[in-house]
């Protein structure tokens, strides 16, 4: 289907609050070695530092296929907002950033409200955002995981523009499955993927169909397969193991 082959895989290493500087640049020095082969034509490979070291792997990656993305970003352009980076900051650095980690909504308290503001600053600086979505453990248990995700993806793209939704990008990571080892099942991943698509569908039209959807929470080398297998599921954005580079590669040419 040629829809289908238009949305090339993307793998995105979130290397969360970890690497120094050095080991940052090693890191990324390490991943271009692993997949510069591959990366840019078969799969889009986006890596996501500390923002302290943007810069050093914005210069490590240079000439490589590999992508960079920061971890988050402020939807004001610039301003009194200790601590703070904006989009007109991260514009020229990188080419995507993630929003709405559940980490972020759950310790630094961002609404649903701020992931759509930023989601729309991310795109308004060019920048693709890789938004995440994922239910808590009770709300599965509770059977309520579909009707809150769709509300978050619903809220996301509020006010995203039909032709923008290509640009945009959702993560399904599963709250219970976020460093726990316990990744979710690929067809039950998959089944949620669906929903997120279609919830795009409804409200930005037939361009979701181009729209990238990644599964995150524990993808590992040895279960990357079972998600890549998985229609809807476009790729994955890989926390713990992105900081491996064997295993990172091993993950992305999974999905190749
Ligand atoms: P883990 O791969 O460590 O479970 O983290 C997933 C994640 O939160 C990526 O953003």
């Amino acid at each position: 289907m040629a829809v289908l082959q238009e949305r090339r895989p993307m793998v995105a290493g979130n290397w969360k609050m970890n690497t120094t500087d050095a080991e940052a640049g090693d890191l990324a020095r390490e991943t271009v070695r692993a997949l510069g082969d591959i990366a840019g034509t078969d799969v889009d490979v986006v890596l996501c530092p500390p923002f302290v070291s943007l810069t050093t792997v914005y210069e490590t990656i240079a000439g490589s296929p590999l992508l960079l993305g920061a971890q988050t970003l402020n939807a004001a352009p610039k301003g009194a907002y200790t601590g703070e980076v904006s989009w007109t900051m991260l514009r020229g650095l990188c080419t995507h950033v993630i929003v709405g980690h559940s980490e972020r909504r759950t310790y630094y308290h961002e609404t649903d409200e701020d992931v759509n503001k930023k989601t729309l600053a991310a795109l308004d600086a060019g920048l693709t955002p890789i938004a995440c979505v994922g239910e808590r453990l009770e709300q599965r248990e509770a059977g309520q995981a579909h009707a809150y995700v769709a509300g978050q993806v619903r809220a996301l793209l509020d006010g995203v523009a039909p032709g923008a939704i290509r640009e945009v990008c959702i993560a399904y990571e599963p709250l219970w499955a976020i460093g726990t080892g316990r990744s979710a099942d690929g067809p039950v991943a998959r089944e949620v993927a669906a929903l997120i698509r279609g919830v795009a569908r409804e409200l930005c039209g037939e361009g979701a169909e181009g729209m990238r959807v990644l599964y995150g929470g524990s993808v590992t080398a040895a279960n990357a397969a079972e998600f890549a297998a998985q229609p809807d599921i476009d790729g994955a954005l890989v926390g713990g193991a992105s900081l491996d580079a064997a295993a990172f590669a091993a993950i992305t040419r999974a999905f190749v």
